[in-house]
């Protein structure tokens, strides 16, 4: 068993963080957002990991290395131009050979893991399976359609959706997919989509299982869905300081202070997380928090955000909250005449002012 992890894509939904970070690279709960996939998949026994590259295959390959952290192999597929996640999977054949291999989107996070359903697929001898989990809106994914324990039909945005389930972006496939792949032609949006791919195994009479998620899942495309992403995981966090906390410091619920982090008189409510080497000082932060290392927040406030590694928040009015702060930003107040609000914003930045 192999697994092809797909890390390239244009990102365009979370610009402008994209145009500097690789979107498998935002950290969620302090940790970029890719690892939390390749933890699940090493976890289910499978080492050998072959990762799809676009233009940020650099970034990545720095942040991740060869593998050796995870006790896995990492092989590096670089994919031309982001044609699609079936695209992704065709430039990968030369790696993935004759393997049967699970499939997982990058920016994507399951709360249970993917133990069980790789023990399932690779002891079973069914084509493909995929995962599904339920959902309220499923008019906005792609919908399953099934029948006597197998998928028979795939939909994307369905007006009037035969199913609730929707599919989470995990995938285990044999060889057959690529012969699926090359009967395609680009999707209405010009993308060589998996699902029409996999509408095709289920066409040839290919045995297409569905593995229902109970956990939540995210995929952490955009803005909301990385915070809530985030919320998420600090949710399930452990209490733990580290970090030194003094003078009239609070803490409330848990929270993780990292090593070489000081927090000065100030509040932190959980689940909140600061890492190594924060300055918290005179400041408040609150609940789905999370404030990677080396940043500062003074005389501030904040909650429910993501904050990058050397970023600076100081004698901010109000409070921050809901926001996605990038690798060395500065959010400040100037104490002088003219209180005109001044901005350098990067493209496709977005800034809401009360
Ligand atoms: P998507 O979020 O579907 O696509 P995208 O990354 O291009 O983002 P946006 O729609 O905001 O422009 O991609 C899901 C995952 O698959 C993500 O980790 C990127 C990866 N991917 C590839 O590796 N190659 C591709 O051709 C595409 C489309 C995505």
């Amino acid at each position: 068993m192999k697994a092809l992890i797909l890390a390239g894509g244009k990102g365009s939904r979370l610009r402008p963080i994209t145009h500097s970070i690789a979107k498998q690279l935002v950290p969620v709960a302090n940790k970029p957002v890719i690892e939390f996939g390749i933890e699940a998949i090493r976890n289910a026994g499978v080492t050998d990991f072959g990762i799809i590259v676009g233009d940020s295959a650099s970034e990545i390959k720095e942040a991740l290395g060869a593998g050796e952290r995870w006790g896995a192999k990492f092989t590096y597929i670089p994919q031309a131009e982001p044609l699609g996640l079936a695209h992704a999977v065709k430039t990968a054949q030369p790696f993935l050979g004759d393997s049967r291999f699970i499939m997982y989107l990058g920016d994507n996070l399951i709360k249970t893991g993917v133990d069980e359903l790789v023990k399932e697929f690779d002891t079973g001898s069914f084509d493909a399976s995929i995962l599904l989990t339920k959902v309220p809106n499923p008019q906005e994914f792609g919908v399953a359609e099934l029948q006597d324990g197998r998928v028979v039909g795939l939909v994307e945005k369905p007006k009037e959706p035969k199913s609730d389930y929707a599919l989470v972006g995990v995938y285990l496939f044999n060889p057959t997919i690529f012969e699926a792949i090359d009967t395609l032609e680009p999707s209405f949006r010009g993308e060589y989509e998996i699902t029409d791919a996999i509408q095709t195994l289920i066409d040839w009479g290919k045995d297409v299982r569905p593995h229902i998620v109970t956990g939540w899942w995210k995929d952490t495309g955009t803005v909301e869905a990385m915070l809530e992403a985030n919320r998420l995981i600090l949710e399930d966090m452990a209490h733990s300081i580290e970090g030194e906390c003094c003078d009239k410091t609070m803490i409330d619920g848990p929270v993780t202070i990292a090593k070489g982090a000081r927090v000065v008189d100030s509040t932190i409510r959980g689940p909140a997380m600061i890492g190594p080497c924060c300055e918290i000082i005179d400041s408040y932060v609150g609940p789905f928090t999370s404030i990677a290392e080396r940043t500062r927040v003074e005389n501030s406030e904040i909650e429910y955000s993501i904050v990058m590694e050397d970023a600076v928040i100081e004698n901010v009015d109000g409070r921050i909250s809901g926001s996605l702060i990038g690798r060395g930003a500065t959010v400040s107040k100037t104490g002088r005449k003219p209180m005109s609000v001044r901005l350098v914003l990067g493209d496709n930045s977005s800034v809401v002012i009360p």
